[in-house]
């Protein structure tokens, strides 16, 4: 290895990271069509799995080594692992748990749940599978009344459902979610899915259609506007180029009793230049701002 490269894997062993995202299972109740996980060439082999007992022992680890303060609990389905939510959620003062919504949520500490949901009905289980829809309005419901968790929704936004995001937000206001964001497809490179735009330019009506039902349902979306500016193409690729997550916040893949780190939290075949992630260009408008300080992500 060059001194350069050591160097650098030296400085990112040790450096502080204000957040981290981690997949604790590589198990899911779904397999959407858009899922960046289970792409080839990402660690995501659902057998052998590390035990909780030392999963929650190296995250405890790993949030005293770099300062850790927000988690971002990801799988596969992390509510298929509920032993390890519980104690693993005690480590970090704020905790956000993306869920597919096809298990009942638990209740946790400082936790935000954000529940994807992609679309009305029809798109929803074209992507994510079949009476899908109706499992995530079940789990809604069902959210207790004195539940302390924050419960919001996520949408990823691809070439195929921008035309519906409105009926989208119309349907979850109904529900016990307290707010939604949109987050854009990130493709691997060469996509072939059909759900890309392939370029900014192609992408920006999407955009705008979320600044505009953002100004319709300011309390409800809860994009940043400046994340939205700078997503458009005349501003995406500066941010993507310098990408302000890679910097912040530590992917943690599951690969039997170890946690791997690949490319990004998108894993290893991204392709950057079209990369629509919230996470993205929230932390982009927080530096724009000089809040580096106070990155929350919950
Ligand atoms: C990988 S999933 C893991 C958690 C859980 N299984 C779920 O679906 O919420 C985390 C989030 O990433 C989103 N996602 C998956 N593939 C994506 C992609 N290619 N681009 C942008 N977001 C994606 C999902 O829709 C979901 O909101
Ligand atoms: S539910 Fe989440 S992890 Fe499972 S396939 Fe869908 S996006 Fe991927
Ligand atoms: S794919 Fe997105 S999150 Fe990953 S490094 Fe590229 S710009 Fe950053």
């Amino acid at each position: 290895m060059s001194e350069d490269k050591a160097s650098q894997t030296k400085e990112r062993a040790h450096r502080q990271y204000p957040a981290a995202m981690v997949n604790i299972t590589n198990r899911c109740t779904l397999r959407c069509k858009h899922c960046f996980i289970y792409r080839d060439g990402n660690p995501n082999n659902p057998k052998g799995e590390m035990s909780t007992s030392l999963m929650v022992s190296k995250l405890s680890e790993l949030q005293r080594r770099h300062d850790i303060q927000n988690m971002l609990w990801m799988g596969g389905e992390p509510l298929l692992r509920p032993d390890v939510l519980h104690e693993g959620t005690k480590l970090f003062p704020r905790n956000i748990v993306t869920t597919n919504g096809t298990k009942d949520l638990i209740d946790l500490p400082n936790c935000t749940y954000v529940i994807s949901v992609d679309g009305p009905p029809e798109y929803n289980d074209s992507i994510r599978g079949k009476g899908s829809f109706n499992r995530i309005m079940r789990t809604l419901s069902r959210v207790p009344e004195q539940f302390k968790p924050i419960v919001m929704c996520q949408c990823c936004v691809t070439a195929k459902n921008e035309d519906l995001l409105e009926e989208l937000v119309e349907s979850l206001k109904l529900t016990r979610a307290q707010g939604m964001t949109f987050t854009f497809y990130v493709p691997p490179k060469d996509d072939e899915s059909g759900l890309s735009w392939g370029s900014l330019e192609r992408r920006d009506r999407a955009v705008r259609e979320v600044m505009s039902l953002k100004q319709v349902y300011p309390e409800f979306i809860w994009n940043k506007g400046r994340s939205l500016e700078l997503m458009l193409s005349p501003n995406s690729k500066s941010v993507t180029d310098n990408c302000p997550s890679m910097k912040l916040v530590m992917p943690l893949y599951l690969e039997g009793d170890e946690f791997v780190r690949p490319y990004c939290c998108y894993g290893n075949d991204v392709d950057c230049d079209l990369c629509g992630a919230w996470v993205v260009f929230y932390l982009a408008a927080k530096l724009e701002e000089g809040t580096f300080a106070d990155i929350e992500l919950a």
